[in-house]
């Protein structure tokens, strides 16, 4: 079924969706914490960026177990980062400029800290409050053992055993308690949690771990083989039929959720994150289900023209074949940041790079920078939606060597300090040449910035044609400009021109998008260039190197 929908009620098609990482955008109050009015503070780097929305990671009251994903409170603003009324200022302020505001909702699960867990942990084994939640007892002759050798997403077993020998299922941090989505009473919360936030004006929702909330809980509990990365997208072609991911009984709780956007005008959105093979996030995007889904296909592609034509066209063509466009996104705050990871040997084990304080394989990052260049004019060349992570318009890198005494990510403790997690790639942005912390705030920000990053600042890029920053703010505007011109959500490969390392397609008539990924320069075809993630070479297309073109 195709979704149907006045032009304005579709405005998520072709946006670009900025993410932004509310601790570490920007620090209004100088606590070294990024806060909402810091956010409002910067809005208009964010109208000069272009970009039709942004989406705010958590903001919610959080014991901070896991970056905020550990949720306290679904309808509150956490002190640290302001209030209901600061957070009313910030939509009104996006709105103004004519920029929308997307939410993370988090359903899978809630903190420890959640009045509900707390109830629950205070009532007895069978009460309704431990209901809301998957408690269990344990296996063995004195139920010492846990329900089943599921291991969380951040290392460790995914249950943990309280004093009264009850089991609690967590399939991330212990402090993440799993909701149980059979309940009713957590099926209505959340429709109220979204009503809460749509009532406010937000446009949309970005949500959490959206293939896991359903759950085949019957006994006994099957085993899976689980991946060591943890990415559904391994893990569900070893288990197709898998009990905790991407479960049939899911759908009915979207098309609950759709009825709740739906009545809204214009209608609330929804992107899912699932880590799930491709043709298997179909399922959720759907005219009476969500509207987008993470392209991780697309995250993970390496940089090779092959593989990324291989994915561009299952992509595309997925979703046409349900009547919607696919989304494209190379960057997150769980992820290795692009200029890094492309700046690294095919096929290096990311995780155990990042334990060599980014040593081991050495990292060329000009040719990370080069690429990650190229992949950004590449994705906003296709049709469909964009996602871009704070820093990525700057070039940040991953910070790969910030000291184990700073680091925040749950897997590093889970895992005894055999894997870093996702600091490096969530470090306060710079904003300034100089400062304690680069413009970031009046104080040092919660992770230490690198030396040199002031030369990667909002102020130092703006106005350097050559910069990132500024190639990003042109492809934005331009990529407008030329949907609009008669390119709309058109795409097809350029027979002519697409072969081998080169990557050349076609939008409507006039415009086409190249990127070469081998070592050599391409000759060009004619055409009027219009932009070129870098210097082009008498009228050749260099390796690692995208660029726009006006065809006669
Ligand atoms: C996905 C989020 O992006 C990640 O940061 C978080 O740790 C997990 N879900 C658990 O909520």
């Amino acid at each position: 079924m195709a979704d149907t929908g006045s032009a304005q009620d579709h405005w998520w098609r072709d946006a670009v969706i900025y993410q932004i990482y509310p601790r570490s955008f920007g620090d209004a109050d100088g606590d070294g914490i990024g806060d909402i009015p810091g956010i409002t503070d910067r809005i208009d780097h964010l109208a000069a960026l272009g970009v039709d929305a942004v989406w705010l990671s958590p903001f919610y009251p959080s014991p901070l177990a896991d970056g905020g994903y550990d949720v306290a409170d679904f309808r509150g603003v956490d002190p640290l980062l302001g209030t209901l009324g600061d957070f009313d200022a910030l939509v009104a302020a996006a709105h103004a400029r004519g920029i929308r505001v997307i939410i993370d909702i988090v359903p899978n699960h809630t903190s420890e800290e959640h009045p509900w867990f707390v109830e629950a942990l205070n009532s007895p084994p069978g009460s309704a409050a431990r209901e809301r939640y998957v408690f269990r007892d344990g296996k063995g002759p004195d139920g010492a053992e846990p329900p089943s050798g599921w291991q969380s997403r951040f290392g460790g077993p995914t249950w943990t055993r309280l004093p009264d020998g009850q089991w609690y299922l967590h399939l991330f941090a212990r402090e993440q308690p799993d909701l149980n989505w059979a309940n009713p009473e957590v099926r209505a919360e959340f429709l109220d949690i979204l009503r809460f936030w749509s009532d406010r004006g937000v446009d949309g929702f970005r949500i959490d771990v959206a293939a896991a909330l359903a759950k085949d809980l019957s006994e006994p509990l099957r085993e899976i083989v689980q991946t060591p990365d943890g990415s559904g997208l391994d893990e569900m072609r070893a288990n197709p039929d898998h009990p905790f991911l991407d479960r049939p009984e899911i759908h009915d709780i979207y098309r609950e959720w759709r009825r709740v956007f739906d009545s809204y005008d214009p209608p609330r959105v929804a992107v899912a994150e699932a880590w799930l093979p491709s043709h298997r996030q179909l399922h959720y995007v759907r005219a009476d289900e969500l509207h987008q889904a993470f392209n991780f296909e697309f995250l993970r592609c390496p940089w090779d023209a092959d593989a990324l034509r291989d994915v561009i066209t299952t992509s595309v063509d997925d979703a046409s074949s349900v009547g919607t466009v696919a989304t494209w996104v190379r960057s997150n705050h769980d992820v290795v940041r692009t200029p890094s990871a492309l700046g690294l040997p095919r096929g290096t084990d990311l995780a155990a790079w990042l334990m060599t304080d980014g040593t081991e394989p050495p990292l060329d990052l000009e040719r990370g920078l080069r690429r990650a260049r190229a992949i950004a004019l590449l994705q906003f060349g296709l049709p469909g939606s964009n996602y871009v992570y704070q820093g990525e318009e700057l070039g940040l890198p991953e910070v790969a060597d910030l000291p184990p005494e700073v680091l925040q990510d749950p897997k590093w403790e889970r895992t005894g300090h055999t894997v870093k997690g996702r600091d490096g790639c969530r470090v306060p942005l710079p904003w300034d040449t100089q400062g304690p912390s680069l413009g970031f705030g009046a104080a040092l920000g919660w992770l230490p910035q690198p030396a040199g990053w002031g030369g990667l600042s909002v102020a130092a890029q703006t106005g350097d044609p050559d910069s990132t920053l500024e190639l990003f703010r042109g492809a934005i505007r331009l990529r407008r400009t030329l949907i609009g011109a008669g390119a709309g959500e058109s795409f097809a490969w350029d027979a002519d021109t697409d072969k081998g390392d080169l990557l050349a397609f076609t939008r409507g008539e006039h415009w086409l998008v190249l990127t070469n990924t081998g070592a050599e320069p391409v000759a060009l075809p004619d055409g009027e260039v219009l932009l070129a993630s870098g210097p082009l070479d008498n009228g050749a297309l260099p390796g690692d190197t995208s660029v726009w073109l006006r065809r006669p």
